[in-house]
């Protein structure tokens, strides 16, 4: 097989598809969800994960502002809804009222939970670092809950869960298990 080089503007364009979340952010009235491709879980003790956020997005002030962000993920049956969020910002639209996604209560954090989501990770951000054009937010987990029907034993099960991968705003979800 022939290897072609691709052009400099495509140098990302043959990663590995990769999980989407919504990541929820602020608190309150102002509570924002944004779409986010760029998650990463970095360490297991402690419980650390990794969003890359561009700095022009509302939601960059959100977590500066508390601290905070909890990690959603979204199954392909809210597809629509997770586009809108991740095509839409909390300067022109209300993206909870736009896309029926509802906001309750997290345990450990202020920034709410959504519903609609089978998974939640709780975070505090401890570091912030600049990479590029997106700042690194690095979150501790302080708690993760889920969906009772999507967790076997303590353990979840993408074949339930459904849970969106994408690369270049195509999206698939798991639909086999080797
Ligand atoms: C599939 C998908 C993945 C995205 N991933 C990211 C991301 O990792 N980081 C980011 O800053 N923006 C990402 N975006 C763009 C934001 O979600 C988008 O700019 C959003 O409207 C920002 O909302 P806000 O201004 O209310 O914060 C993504 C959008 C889509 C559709």
């Amino acid at each position: 097989m022939v290897k072609i080089e691709l052009s400099e503007n495509r140098r990302l364009q043959v990663g590995p598809t990769g999980s989407v979340v919504l990541v929820s952010c602020g608190e309150g009235e102002e509570a924002n969800i944004i779409t986010v491709g760029m998650y990463m879980p970095i360490s297991a003790r402690p419980p650390l994960v990794c969003i890359g956020i561009a700095p022009q997005r509302y939601s960059h002030q959100l977590i500066e502002k508390t601290g905070e962000f909890v990690v959603n993920s979204p199954s392909i049956s809210i597809e629509k809804e997770m586009h809108y969020c991740g095509v839409n910002s909390a300067r022109r639209v209300n993206k909870w009222k736009e896309t029926g996604l509802t906001a309750i209560p997290s345990l450990k954090v202020k920034t709410p939970r959504i519903k609609e989501c089978f998974g939640h990770l709780e975070c505090k951000v401890v570091n912030a670092y600049t990479a590029g054009d997106h700042t690194l937010f690095i979150g501790e987990v302080v708690a993760t809950t889920a969906d009772e029907d999507v967790i076997n034993g303590d353990v979840l099960d993408p074949m339930k869960a459904r849970p969106i991968v994408q690369k270049n705003h195509v999206y698939f979800t798991v639909t086999d298990a080797r």
